[in-house]
C-alpha cells in the first residue's frame, strides 16, 4: 500500500489484526521492509504488523538527502496518523533502532514500547563519518551494488554467509535500493546524534536483540546499552549476525511474541 504523507509517497505494508496492539517495523540500512518478511508472517496472528519502505528506501518516493532520523521519525509519526494508530510498540534494527530513539525524542506519546535489535546509542566516530562520505561517492559513481557486496561479509554471520538462500536475500535487497536514497542515508546516519542522553529517559517497557555474532553493533555494546536502559531486557540470538531476523527468524519471532504476550495480553 502507498499513502502520500506532506506531499511524499511512502509504501508500506500492514497486515494482521485491526484491533489490540500495533507493531511498527523499521527497517535497517540499505535495506526496505522485506527484512521482516519472517515476522511480518509469524506476528500478523497476534498483533497489526505495520512494516514502511523508509524514504529514499524501497518502493517509497526518494527525496534529496540528508535522510535524517528525525525526518524518518517524522515520516512514522505521519503513517500512524494516516492508519488511525496512536500508539504502537516501535521495533527497529540498526538503522532502524536510531530512528527509533529519535522516535522517542519527538513522538514518545505513541510509543508503548521498543524493541531494539542490533544497534546502538553512540553516534558515528570521526573515522566513520568519513568511511560514509567514501560509501556514498561509491555509490554515486559505481551503483547501490557497488557497496552491498563489500558490506555483506560484515553484516552476516559466518554460518549465514555461507547460507545461499540468506546471503542472496539480503545482497539482493541491498542491491535494488536506490542510489540516490542510498547516498542520502548515508549523510543522515553520518550526522545522526548521540543517543545515549536518551536511553535514561525511556519509561516504556524495552526488549533488547542483539545477534551473538553481531559485529557492527556487537553483544557488549547491547549489554552496555540495555543496562542505561530502565528496567530493559536483553536477549542474545544464537547464530545470527547482525541480520538476526533474517538469521534466525525462529528465536527473534518467539522473543518477540513472548514479550508482545507480556506488555498486552490478549
Ligand atoms: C544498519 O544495519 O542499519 C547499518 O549497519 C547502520 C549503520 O551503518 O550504522
Amino acid at each position: 500500500m502507498d499513502a502520500t504523507l506532506d506531499g511524499v509517497r511512502i509504501a508500506y505494508h500492514d497486515r494482521g489484526r485491526r484491533h489490540g496492539t500495533a507493531l511498527l517495523l523499521i527497517h535497517g540500512f540499505p535495506l526496505n521492509h522485506r527484512m521482516w518478511a519472517p515476522q511480518l508472517v509469524a506476528l500478523s496472528p497476534d498483533v497489526r504488523v505495520i512494516a514502511p519502505d523508509l524514504r529514499g528506501f524501497g518502493r517509497s518516493e526518494v527525496t534529496p538527502g540528508p535522510l535524517t532520523m528525525e525526518q524518518h521519525a517524522d515520516d512514522l509519526a505521519a503513517l500512524l496518523d494516516h492508519l488511525a494508530v496512536e500508539r504502537a510498540v516501535v521495533a527497529g534494527l540498526s538503522m532502524g533502532g536510531y530512528i527509533a530513539f529519535a522516535f522517542w525524542r519527538r513522538h514518545r506519546e505513541r510509543v508503548q514500547a521498543l524493541i531494539l535489535l542490533d544497534t546502538r546509542a553512540e553516534p558515528d566516530s570521526p573515522q566513520a563519518k568519513a568511511n560514509r562520505d567514501t560509501a556514498a561517492a561509491k555509490v554515486r559513481q559505481a551503483g547501490s551494488a557497488a557497496i552491498a557486496g563489500e558490506m555483506l561479509p560484515r553484516l552476516l554471520a559466518p554460518a549465514s554467509l555461507s547460507n545461499r538462500r540468506i546471503a542472496d536475500r539480503a545482497l539482493t535487497m541491498m542491491a535494488e535500493q536506490p542510489v540516490e536514497g542510498v547516498a542520502g542515508a548515508l549523510a543522515g546516519l553520518r550526522d545522526r546524534a548521540d543517543s545515549r542522553p536518551t536511553l535514561p529517559t525511556i519509561t516504556v517497557p524495552t526488549l533488547v536483540l542483539v545477534g551473538e555474532h553481531d559485529a557492527l553493533a556487537p553483544p557488549a555494546d547491547a549489554a552496555a546499552m540495555t543496562a542505561a536502559i530502565p528496567g530493559a531486557r536483553l536477549i542474545v540470538v544464537p547464530r545470527a549476525g547482525h541480520l538476526s531476523t533474517l538469521e534466525n527468524p525462529r528465536a527473534v519471532n518467539g522473543t518477540m511474541r513472548d514479550f508482545l504476550r507480556e506488555i498486552a495480553p490478549r
